[in-house]
């Protein structure tokens, strides 16, 4: 008896040690950068549990995927909606994360009242002024001292380097940027202000952001970060085009973020697809090649790239401060529904079950 004991207690000491112990993605890259997470509301009020959970274990920053986008937080004007993203906020205080504001000021999913007045028209330089400063203020200095970096201004540049002609810019002027770091700092002094962007790698964003960071430097305005929102599909960037403009950024002395990583694996309408969100095709199945799985060679060539630009991040991890995936599992991710709705998308770490894929392991042995 004496001997059965012994041998099932050689036996459980045994397997306990062959555990996987696949460390958390935080704890993988704790001395590089911190990783984080797009979160949606269905996460931080707790309804996913296994999003949740998967998120409390493996990232130590979070930031809101929707709840603090200015058609959520102020649908009607002076009437502002906080429950969700408090929800939100708790999170990240509750768990120690370093919380994301995303986004202040953005042309997208703003409410329509913010730009015109009674009769539709638009509003005035003054009076788009006010609205801007009174979203900013209000917004940011209820989460003084919590929310820790800000997305400032989202998407003011085009592709090729003009400026995208939004509201902001066509009523105010390219002035717009300058108010909002400025603002956005009177309110909380101590937080990070970032300016936020896809399509980063593209030759023309990157000098005209350049350019930009640097007039509001020469100003004396402060901006800590650029984000490069790395929504990346399996034929843009190249990996040469995104250190490039990671570098040019980095010269300005400024932090550089990964900011809405992930890495759709289904064939695009266009060339170059970037992240404008207005952009929607057409379903066709012969679009949505992988709705029963995906095919390990296609896997293979998936994970190989994410690796190539974890490669890149850790080779410039003395220069990125922040890595954060847009979303947890394929389940919840955008791209299941962009630029081609209804498709079934493999672009996260975490597949549909929210198990860890194989790349996961990879990238954290992928040290330099
Ligand atoms: C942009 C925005 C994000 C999000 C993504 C797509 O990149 O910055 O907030 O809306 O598009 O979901």
């Amino acid at each position: 008896m004496k001997k059965i004991f012994f041998f099932t207690a050689i036996y459980l000491v045994l397997s306990a040690c062959s555990v996987d112990k696949t460390p958390a993605l935080k704890d993988a890259f704790k001395d590089k950068f911190l990783i984080g997470a797009a979160v949606n509301v269905a996460q931080s009020s707790g309804v996913d549990t296994l999003g949740i959970a998967v998120i409390r274990e493996q990232f130590n920053s979070i930031t809101p995927e929707n709840c603090m986008k200015s058609m959520y937080l102020q649908p009607e004007e002076d009437h502002f909606f906080f429950d969700d993203a408090d929800q939100f906020v708790d999170l990240g205080l509750k768990n120690s994360m370093f919380t994301i504001g995303h986004c202040l000021i953005w042309h997208s999913q703003a409410p329509a009242w913010f730009f015109i007045d009674e009769n539709g028209n638009d509003v005035s330089r003054e009076t788009l002024m006010e609205r801007m400063k009174k979203h900013i203020t209000t917004v940011v200095s209820r989460y003084k001292g919590k929310i820790r970096g800000w997305d400032v201004v989202n998407e003011a540049i085009l592709d090729d380097g003009s400026w995208r002609q939004s509201k902001f810019y066509d009523i105010i002027g390219e002035d717009f940027v300058r108010l909002a770091f400025q603002w956005a700092h009177e309110a909380d002094p101590d937080a990070e202000l970032y300016y936020n962007d896809y399509s980063m790698a593209n030759e023309g964003k990157r000098n005209a952001v350049v350019a930009m960071v640097k007039s509001l430097q020469d100003k004396g305005i402060k901006i800590d970060g650029i984000g490069m929102q790395g929504h990346l599909s399996m034929d843009f960037p190249s990996v040469v085009d995104f250190e490039k403009s990671l570098l040019a950024f980095s010269e300005l002395g400024v932090k550089v973020m990964i900011t809405e990583l992930d890495l759709g694996v289904l064939p695009n309408p266009k060339k170059d697809v970037g992240a404008n969100i207005a952009d929607t095709y057409e379903y066709r199945k012969e679009m949505n090649p992988y709705v029963e799985g995906l095919p390990e060679s296609v896997y293979m060539a998936w994970s190989n790239r994410f690796n190539e630009f974890f490669s890149l991040f850790m080779k410039h991890s003395d220069k990125i401060s922040r890595v954060t995936l847009w979303g947890v599992s394929d389940h919840d991710s955008w791209k299941n529904d962009w630029p081609i709705p209804g498709r079934t998308d493999y672009p996260l770490l975490f597949d549909r079950n929210y198990q860890a894929k194989p790349v996961v392991k990879q990238i954290m042995n992928n040290k330099r």
